[in-house]
């Protein structure tokens, strides 16, 4: 027998940097995100004769020893939550290009939980505890494989606060995401491991308060539907951010000097027509930018300004 589940990802404008407990990811401050359901994961299972991971054929994706050891680990714990017997081969994949420097752990561990959430309702040994389960106990569940994944769960967006994930609403119900992709290396320093090198940062302290204060404003630009507004707070909490990478011990970063290059000619577009997109970076280099859907014709310019530095990859057009 075969059960699958899809799961999409999903950026942050309100960060989640910074974990209370490293072992189930609980964050240092609440973070807000969009979902973005082009870019998605795939996750199969299979009854075998041994828990293992393997590549999906038609959605391919690279994953290092490490990961695979991560995923699987996810996936023996669910197991045991779901109270499931057996061995099972875990494939997954994702639709968009794995050199790309997307790969993200939010719509993995996200279509993960969902997969053997399915496969549980069949197999489990306790049906009537897998038929209580809400969308919020599993994003709690997936949480504990990757923190942002438990944002994934909940669309078009996210508020994840201590007690959890929940779906939260805007006037704003579609955007249109495109991301400059820059670099299509690996990243030196992943983000668990970033999560634990921040708080050497003497700008830690304050960081979580700083966080906090930016998602009530965030959150209240929006409801007002003050746009601008909305951007210079995103900004600023993504550079914020990365102000932490930098000035951690040992510091360490993802922007590259296109990535800052890229940063200005939005930052510069946005000083010429009094408007553009909000824009953020995750622990990457690729550059996020999220449009309203009548600023098609903003989209399409930036797109072309921005091609001078790097790839634009429409996301809903995967
Ligand atoms: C920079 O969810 O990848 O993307 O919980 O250790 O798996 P783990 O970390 P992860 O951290 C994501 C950090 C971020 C910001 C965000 O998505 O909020």
């Amino acid at each position: 027998m075969k059960w699958s589940a899809e799961a999409p990802s999903n950026i942050a404008l309100i960060k989640y940097m910074g974990k209370t407990d490293a072992s189930s990811n609980v964050p240092s401050n609440a973070s807000l995100s969009y979902t973005l359901g082009g870019l998605r994961t795939r996750v199969e299972l299979e009854s075998s004769a041994q828990d293992q991971w393997q590549e999906l054929s038609e959605w391919p994706v690279k994953l290092s020893e490490k990961s695979k050891e991560r995923f699987l680990k996810h996936f023996q714990f669910l197991k045991k939550t779901f109270e499931v017997d057996g061995s099972f081969t875990v494939r997954s994949g994702n639709n968009f290009p794995s050199d790309c420097g997307l790969a993200s752990s939010a719509s993995s561990f996200a279509a993960l939980t969902l997969a053997v959430f399915e496969m549980a309702k069949d197999q489990s040994s306790n049906k009537a505890m897998i038929e209580s389960l809400s969308l919020e106990d599993l994003s709690a569940l997936s949480r504990q494989g990757s923190g942002s994944s438990c944002r994934s769960l909940f669309s078009p967006w996210a508020l994840w606060k201590s007690e959890g994930a929940e779906s939260i609403k805007f006037p704003y119900d579609l955007l249109l995401h495109d991301v400059l992709i820059l670099e299509e290396e690996k990243k030196a320093v992943s983000s668990s491991e970033a999560h634990k090198r921040v708080t050497s940062s003497a700008l830690f302290v304050g960081r979580v308060e700083r966080a906090e204060t930016r998602l009530k404003d965030l959150a209240a630009a929006l409801n007002l539907k003050q746009w601008a507004n909305a951007f210079e707070i995103t900004w600023a909490e993504m550079w914020d951010m990365h102000a932490l990478f930098e000035t951690s011990n040992p510091s360490f970063g993802y922007m590259t000097g296109a990535s800052v290059d890229a940063l200005h000619a939005v930052k510069d577009f946005w000083q010429e027509q009094g408007d553009g997109p909000l824009v953020t970076m995750d622990a990457g280099p690729n550059v996020h930018l999220l449009f309203r859907p009548d600023q098609k014709a903003f989209r399409d310019e930036l797109g072309k300004r921005l091609a001078n530095y790097g790839r634009v990859l429409r996301t809903d057009s995967l």
